[in-house]
């Protein structure tokens, strides 16, 4: 028997065939569909409700189609979408103007993807160190993290240390160099002997990809005080760790740290489209001259004003201190969960990952599928990680239920 569709005109087992057919795999997604979203929630096609903990990998801070920000989509679509930056449009400088003294930065310059952000940053920090700190010409370095995320282009993988990012992917960008994470003292030395030449440290407050690693308190404190020490810029990528997510407005407020360059993306729209951003002052951000960055969309007036809703959602709503509150409690109630295959719940905010120790041939997909089937959604990241980060906007009784699905699933396991 067919089952009867809620949403959409296909079902479930129609959009994974048509997804596997058609589609590049290079992705191996969970096997559910989803077909519509509200606030903490996703359904599938047939109708079955689940809580969303992965927030399309923390895009959805505010939760699915968050009114405020659908809403300002739907007013900018019926006025205009998009200008390109031949021209000026009438809210690219309100919303630069807003997103600037939200973060307290001098300026910014609006891309689209993640990705796009870094490589803005990166060659951001390139163009400092020849022109402002008088690095030779092509030889600047940028010093990065063991066990780092930054996105999927050929220049952004040539500095991660992940197999599955890098290889076949050759030849790779030069230019780049890795330390150890959670390491300063390894940023130090390596500052030590090469700072002349380095002209930024790249780092993530918290390695979400990697698995949700935290660093120690005042890590990131000290590797900025290093930066300082030699005149090396500190780049901050808070695409996922950003924008409410750790508790915080940025991952790196836990530490009183003002990145030099700020990179922010993901729920900087909300989930509604792709908007990021590269924050930094002036004088880094004036050595960019016309002509030598940019970007069809980057600052197209529908982003800027999805961008500015999403923004006044986090701060109207409160949702950095959200986080905050129901991290520790979620943290609390899943280390009160005693099973051998828990061995580690680890994070900040709302985002969280459990360590999951395969046994009886059970791994963290498995534990994953069987979420799913009680109507939680999340993923493993590499193999035996579970992240946990539903939508800020969840609430505490929400969430009690959701605890409850994860206490059921270990005690079935
Ligand atoms: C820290 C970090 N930087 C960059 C990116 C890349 O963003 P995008 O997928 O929008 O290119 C991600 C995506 O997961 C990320 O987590």
């Amino acid at each position: 028997m067919t089952e009867k569709l809620v949403y959409g005109e296909v079902s479930s087992k129609t959009a994974m065939e048509l997804e596997e057919k058609y589609g590049a795999h290079n992705y191996s997604p969970l096997p559910v569909v989803l077909a519509k979203g509200e606030g903490p929630f996703v359904w599938d096609p047939e109708g079955n409700r689940y809580y969303d903990f992965l927030s399309a990998y923390s895009a959805v801070n505010q939760g699915h189609s968050h009114p405020h920000i659908v809403n300002a989509m739907i007013e900018q679509a019926k006025i205009m979408t998009l200008t390109s930056r031949a021209f000026f449009n009438n809210k690219l400088g309100e919303f630069e103007k807003f997103i600037t003294e939200f973060f307290d930065y001098e300026m910014v310059l609006a891309m689209n993807s993640g990705a796009e952000a870094v490589e803005t940053a990166m060659k951001l920090a390139r163009r400092w160190g020849y022109v402002k700190k008088g690095i030779p010409e092509n030889e600047a370095v940028l010093v990065f993290c063991d066990g780092n995320f930054h996105g999927r282009t050929i220049t952004i993988i040539s500095v991660s240390t992940d197999p599955d990012c890098r290889t076949n992917f050759g030849p790779y960008t030069p230019g780049f160099v890795t330390v150890p994470y959670d390491d300063a003292d390894a940023l130090e030395k390596y500052l030590n002997e090469n700072g002349k030449k380095v002209a930024a440290f790249f780092v993530e407050p918290i390695q979400g990809e990697a698995g949700v690693y935290v660093p120690a308190d005042g890590y990131l404190k000290k590797c900025y005080d290093i930066c300082k020490k030699h005149n090396v810029l500190f780049v901050a990528d808070e695409i996922q760790s950003g924008i409410a997510r750790t508790g915080k407005l940025l991952a790196c407020d836990w530490d009183n740290v003002k990145p030099d360059i700020l990179i922010l993306g993901k729920a900087l729209s909300g989930g509604a489209m792709p908007v990021s951003a590269v924050l930094s002052s002036k004088d880094i951000m004036l050595t960019i001259k016309p002509g030598e960055h940019g970007s069809t969309y980057g600052g197209n007036p529908l982003a800027c004003a999805v961008a500015t809703a999403a923004l006044e959602v986090v701060r109207d709503e409160k949702l950095a201190e959200r986080s905050q509150e129901l991290g520790i409690y979620f943290r609390d109630e899943l280390n009160k969960i005693k099973h051998p295959m828990l061995t580690k719940v680890r994070g900040k905010g709302l985002l969280n990952a459990i360590i999951i120790e395969p046994k009886d041939k059970k791994e963290a997909w498995d534990v994953c599928v069987m979420l799913k089937e009680k109507g939680l959604i999340c993923k493993p990241t590499h193999r035996h990680i579970i992240r946990l980060a539903p939508p800020l906007v969840i609430t505490k009784e929400q969430l009690d239920e959701c605890i409850e699905i994860i206490k059921s699933v270990f005690d079935e396991l």
